[in-house]
């Protein structure tokens, strides 16, 4: 009669086979997504399926019990071995006999969807640039001679459609005795290229290679970096760690580093050797918390900013310190981690930087415009990704602008009296009552507010050190909102306010919040320098993102997300109290976390979106601050509490 009808869900793909055709070839054959590492050998269990019997009305079948084939021998061994679950079928063994309904679980898909965390903007599917095959590769004969390596290519070439692979130096030199002790039969480790690039053997295990492979995300701050280890076949995130930034000796910010560089020969090569260094010993931790060795992590993708960007690659950033910022290339970069003393990794695994935007707006912005998609969205959204360099972009479906903004590091609460970075003990969150003029406040690591029975003894352990950058933020926009400040930024007398918190402190006026120092503890002041310090941060800030409002041609944005660490610690509402972003509804404030994280891993799991993102940041419209005269006369009326010149009606 007629050759069964196949169907395969989720995918609602359906065809007629030959019977006695494999369920993993029906489903190449309908292309359908169903995963093989060991070729259809009955090894690696990766082609897993469950055969649904019985009636189908919707698809007007009825599939009988013996609609795929009895258990032949090699899958009867894999049960007996390892065991299948209970209804489970090896897809390259059972063969289809006659109509039936079959389902590929998500774990047995190439491309399978990566369980969404919270914060993330859109849908990571996986397509890595690393795969494993393993090939049965025939072996040396004197009458036809030929190396062992092309008898490998040609096993991949012939078993996996894979053809013209190459293999760098290292790993064939530990070839021979690999193939030998596999008994010609390996599992090849193979970078997929692209189209400049053929595709790459990077390692080769003896016999099927049961351990999992990785990949690293890796997000490098000017202050922090921050390392994700992803399981290459499932997409999921097996440890996170970070560490400070190791140039931090060599200068806080950016323009301090490379003026380090300029002015100590050699300097620019000592912060590369450092961070290279300091990046060792994370991805080595990062490692050892999730289980994996090094020598399994294959590929790695960095974002960063320009400066670092440069040093990462051991390039001098001189040109980045002045006027026109040009870029040594802001092309995505495509190495071999021993290119960049990634000495832990092994050599021939694959680093991938994301490509630059241009100027001071570097590839950790291309991360966020990669994770954030401005350039798929409907709405006009505004992009910030705070940092002491504020990238900006402002776009929708038609196009996307973006700047930079030197917003100094005074958010990360240097310049600030009682500043400190976010720990526990620092104020993070603040309240003052207009009437009395009191503050209320939380610590880091406490969840009781200082009014609250019992916040003495429950911070008696980290004590209250100082304000971090959220909390400066929320103190001096409820000192505006109190009227201990005025819209200039001045801190009033004890007369003006009627609050005896307000002291003359030099030529200027002080706010005492906390006062341990009869203890031997700390006396947190705001001071009038440290208004001045976050008035200038927060107006590079707003018009950078106004600058980029003109150019479209617009008043007001549809939406608002901040980004970074420290993004996702700010209140909307402080924000705009400041003045420091424009007036939106507040709901529409959000926060995208570490959307530049979120970019690296998304580029390392897909290797479609490394080649988008390259596409995208041709089409990015880089507005350069630094020659706009409207810049400054935005600055200037952003300098003071919230605007001169902006309303918020929102905040009415
Ligand atoms: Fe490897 Fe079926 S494809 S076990």
């Amino acid at each position: 009669g007629k050759d069964p009808l196949v169907i395969f869900t989720p995918s609602g793909r359906r065809g007629h086979v030959a019977p006695g055709t494999p369920v993993l070839t029906a489903a190449r054959q309908l292309g359908v997504d169903l995963d093989s590492v060991c070729g259809g050998r009955g090894i690696c269990s990766r082609c897993q399926i469950t055969p649904a019997y019985g009636e189908f009305p919707k698809h007007g079948i009825t599939v009988h019990d013996d609609a795929l084939s009895e258990w032949n021998a090699v899958e009867q061994r894999y049960e007996d071995k390892r065991g299948l679950k209970p209804g489970r079928r090896l897809g390259c063994q059972a063969q289809v006999m006659g109509d039936v309904v079959i389902d590929v679980p998500p774990e047995s898909q190439v491309h399978r969807q990566v369980v969404r965390k919270r914060a993330e903007a859109r849908d990571i599917v996986m397509n890595p640039a690393v795969r494993l095959y393993y090939v049965e590769v025939a072996e040396p004969d004197m009458a036809h001679p030929s190396g062992d390596f092309e008898r490998l290519r040609s096993a991949l070439a012939e078993q996996w459609d894979l053809p013209g692979v190459h293999i760098d130096l290292p790993v064939l030199s530990d070839m021979q005795p690999i193939l030998r002790k596999g008994e010609w039969k390996v599992t090849c480790a193979v970078h997929l290229g692209d189209a400049a690039a053929p595709p790459r053997i990077m390692r080769i295990w003896p016999g099927f290679h049961e351990d999992r492979i990785f990949g690293l995300a890796v997000d490098i701050g000017s202050t922090t970096i921050a390392a994700h280890l992803c399981d290459l076949q499932s997409g999921e995130v097996v440890a996170s760690s970070g560490m400070m930034n190791p140039q931090i000796r060599f200068g806080e910010d950016l323009m301090s580093r490379v003026s380090y560089g300029m002015l100590n020969k050699g300097g620019a090569g000592e912060m590369t050797a450092a961070l290279r260094e300091g990046l060792n010993a994370l991805f080595t931790e990062v490692a050892r918390e999730g289980g994996a060795e090094t020598d399994h992590i294959l590929d790695a993708v960095f974002v960063c900013n320009p400066v670092i960007h440069h040093l990462f690659l051991g390039i001098d950033p001189v040109e980045l310190g002045q006027a026109p910022f040009a870029l040594a290339s802001a092309g995505a970069m495509n190495l071999m981690a021993r290119d960049l003393d990634l000495t832990v990794l092994p050599p021939a695994a694959r680093v991938y930087v994301l490509p630059c935007i241009a100027g001071h707006v570097g590839a950790d912005a291309a991360a966020v415009t990669l994770s954030e998609a401005p350039d798929k969205s409907e709405d006009l959204v505004l992009l910030v990704d705070v940092g002491t360099n504020a990238e900006i972009q402002l776009g929708n479906r038609t196009r996307v602008l973006a700047c930079s903004s030197p917003t100094g590091p005074a958010f990360e609460g240097a310049q600030i009296s009682s500043g400190q970075r976010a720990a526990p003990g620092a104020i993070e969150r603040v309240e003052i009552d207009p009437a009395t003029k009191e503050p209320r406040f939380k610590v880091i690591g406490c969840d009781l507010w200082s009014d609250d029975p019992g916040f003495a003894a429950a911070t008696r352990a980290s004590g209250i050190t100082g304000i971090c950058g959220s909390g400066i933020i929320e103190i001096i926009a409820e000192m505006r909102a109190a009227g201990i400040v005025d819209a200039s930024g001045l801190i009033g007398s004890a007369e003006q306010t009627g609050s005896s918190r307000c002291f003359l402190d030099g030529r200027t006026h002080s706010y005492l919040v906390w006062d341990d120092s009869a203890q031997g503890g700390p006396r947190i002041t705001v001071t009038n320098r440290d208004i001045r310090a976050i008035q200038m941060a927060k107006a590079a800030l707003f018009s950078g993102a106004r600058l980029l409002m003109d150019r479209f041609g617009v008043d007001r944005v549809d939406r608002i997300v901040l980004a970074g660490a420290f993004g996702a610690h700010i209140s909307p509402k402080h924000a705009m109290i400041l003045g420091m972003i424009p007036d939106a509804p507040l709901d529409k404030v959000t926060s995208a976390g570490n959307a530049a994280g979120t970019g690296a891993r998304i580029a390392l799991l897909n290797r479609d979106a490394r080649a988008e993102i390259e596409r995208t940041v041709h089409e990015i419209h880089k507005v350069e601050t630094a020659v706009e005269p409207r810049f400054q006369e935005h600055f200037v009326n952003a300098s003071a509490i919230p605007n001169a010149v902006e309303a918020f009606p929102e905040l009415a």
